[in-house]
């Protein structure tokens, strides 16, 4: 099969998965449509990785959630909904048109009493988050900005948690350009050394998958803070 009939292929059992197992509903759909409408890029996770992280997020019975990378609220809506009605949900966005569409998103779906955008580089606001009275710690942390500051992300969600907590990484994989040790894109460069970091930190257990789907060929890291 050429490249094209094999992303036609994973498009297909995409959508019979999505249908059975995770269906749209008004608010997602809303979300899709409004982000859409903005002219945000189309690169949120898909229906069936938003069910992923909100089972995740439901098994690791999570009452605090920080997400690094907003866009629309996609993932957000999908992860917000796994927490209870007293849980928190921080989500760190760079694009102030990002974070506006996201923010109405939320509202729409009857999460923003849960889910707060904080606009910013996350380099930025994650300092501040940290000195927060009462900031505490996170359950799980899901990690999905600018790649080439994945390792700065993984050791500030390392600082923001506890024995137990759970970080899942997105666009782990890139199309398999991650193996590409000469790579001078810093995406690449930044995922190298996050794995780098997360081989020698004794703190974190981890292992990464390879996936395919309607959004093409790439990956998800989960990590486990033991201690
Ligand atoms: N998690 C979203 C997709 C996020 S796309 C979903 O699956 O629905 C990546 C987002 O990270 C973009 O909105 C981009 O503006 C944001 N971003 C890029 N650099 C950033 C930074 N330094 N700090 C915070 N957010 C950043
Ligand atoms: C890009 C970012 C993402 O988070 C993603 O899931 C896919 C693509 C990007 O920056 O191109
Ligand atoms: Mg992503």
């Amino acid at each position: 099969m050429t490249q094209e009939q094999f992303q036609d292929q994973w498009t297909a059992v995409d959508s019979y998965l999505t249908d059975q197992l995770a269906p749209a509903d008004e608010a997602l759909n809303a979300a899709l449509a409004a982000s859409d409408a903005a002219g945000l890029p189309p690169i949120q996770v898909t229906p069936n990785q938003g069910k992923l992280l909100s089972l995740l997020a439901q098994m690791q019975d999570a009452r605090t959630i920080l997400e690094i990378g907003t866009l629309g609220g996609y993932s957000t809506i999908w992860l917000a909904r796994a927490l209870p009605e007293n849980g928190r949900l921080i989500s760190l966005e760079y694009n102030p048109v990002h974070a506006e569409v996201a923010r109405a998103n939320l509202a729409r779906a009857g999460l923003d009493k849960i889910a707060e955008v904080r606009t910013g580089a996350a380099l930025q606001t994650l300092p501040k988050l940290a000195t927060e009275p009462g900031a505490g710690t996170f359950d799980l942390v899901f990690i999905d900005a600018d790649k080439q500051n994945n390792p700065s992300y993984v050791e500030w969600a390392l600082k923001l948690s506890r024995p137990g907590s759970v970080i899942i990484v997105d666009n782990a994989i890139r199309g398999g350009t991650v193996v590409d040790a000469d790579s001078t894109d810093p995406a690449i460069v930044g995922t190298r050394q996050m794995y780098e970091l997360l081989a020698r930190e004794p703190r974190l257990d981890a292992t990464a998958v390879q996936t395919v789907g309607a959004k093409g060929y790439d990956g998800f890291l989960l990590a486990r803070v033991v201690a």
